[in-house]
């Protein structure tokens, strides 16, 4: 062991795994876990302070609300041939199984000299800050760009300027199943080069 800190860091995120929103169990996270972990997505890095992650909390009605629109926009804008009832309906339930939904933006900063891809990365810096927050929470946690999440109706649905975006759509609740290990498909040292 190298360091107490570390270690416990190290188990935290060792352990974070993707779980689908559909397998979380129902169960409320308390109001206050998740001021916890806004807490922690807030303090991620940003290049010039520019500060761009931006949060929508959905919870409760206002989380069954949001799904049901989210199944809607699917069902408007995706073409009829690729259109799957299945899919639309599975959207529209979500609520019944997560307990919140943070949609987690990008504010591009106007006039910046900051490159847009740090702003993106910055704000993805506060997404990985939230779901090791709730893997040492105990939830389960989605970072899910998949639905409508990339689509304009998306964007105009949140108010988004045109230069914003939408970087995840975070479920989250507490698990029904034993997690799974961490596995990598490509060894970290062809993933590494070491100079000495
Ligand atoms: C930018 C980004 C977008 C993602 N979008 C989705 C998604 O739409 N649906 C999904 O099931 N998982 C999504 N994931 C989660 C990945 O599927 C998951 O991280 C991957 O399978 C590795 O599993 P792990 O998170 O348990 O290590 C996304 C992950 C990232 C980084």
């Amino acid at each position: 062991m190298i360091n107490a800190d570390l270690e416990r860091l190290k188990t935290i995120v060792t352990a974070r795994r993707t779980t689908k929103a559909d397998r979380m169990s129902g169960q409320k996270i308390p109001e206050a876990w998740i001021r916890q972990l806004l807490l922690l997505a807030d303090a991620a890095p940003t290049h010039g302070r520019t500060e761009p992650w931006r949060f929508v909390v959905y919870e409760g009605a206002a989380l069954e609300a949001f799904c049901a629109r989210h199944a809607e926009m699917y069902w408007e804008h995706t073409p009829e041939d690729r259109r799957q009832d299945v899919k639309c309906q599975k959207l529209r339930k979500l609520f019944q199984t997560a307990s919140h939904l943070i949609i987690v933006s990008m504010r591009r900063t106007p006039d910046s000299k900051i490159p847009r891809k740090e702003e993106y990365a910055a704000t993805a810096a506060a997404i990985q800050n939230i779901l090791l927050g709730s893997q040492a929470l105990g939830l389960a946690a989605i970072w899910s760009t998949g639905g409508m999440a990339y689509h304009e109706a998306m964007k105009r649905y949140l108010g988004l300027g045109t230069d914003d975006e939408v970087c995840g759509m975070l479920y989250l609740g507490f698990p029904k199943d034993a997690p799974l290990a961490l596995e990598r498909r490509i060894p970290l040292e062809e993933k590494t080069v070491w100079n000495r």
